[in-house]
């Protein structure tokens, strides 16, 4: 799948999104090697914390598919001005799966810009770092 078709899967999960507090809907499409892509929305709770961002919502449906260590890409999508930047806590998810992760993070116009997630977190903790 290539990029664009990536970031556009991700963009048909913002109507997906469940927003009711912060009407901010975000989108999230992650490819694994062998070409199959989970994608995820943002869940949101009246308790806020619980709330789940559109990344980890991809992320976990991966993992309990039973995909772990071939993540490739990942688009990250909402509707602002300005790109979707990922959140520290969906940065540290993606880390311990896949460090070497490409992250593609779009904005409202579709305009995505492509950085390697240990350019969005330098310096990762990850599995290797307890040992
Ligand atoms: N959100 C995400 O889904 N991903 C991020 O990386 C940043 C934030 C969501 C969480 C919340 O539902 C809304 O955006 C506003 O913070």
């Amino acid at each position: 799948m290539t990029d664009q078709a990536l970031v556009e899967l991700a963009f048909t999960m913002l109507d997906r999104s469940y927003v009711p507090y912060s009407r901010f809907p975000v989108g999230a499409a992650l490819l694994c090697a062998d070409g199959t892509v989970f994608t995820g929305c943002n869940v949101e709770n009246a308790a806020y914390g619980s709330t789940i961002c559109a990344e980890r919502t991809a992320l976990v449906k991966a993992v309990s598919e039973g995909h772990r260590d071939d993540f490739v890409r990942l688009a990250v999508v909402g509707r602002g001005e300005d790109y979707c930047w990922p959140c520290g806590a969906c940065r540290q998810m993606l880390y311990e799966f896949a460090p070497n992760l490409t992250v593609l993070v779009a904005r409202g116009d579709g305009q995505f810009v492509t950085l390697p997630l240990k350019e969005l977190l330098p310096h990762g903790f990850g599995p290797a770092s307890l040992t």
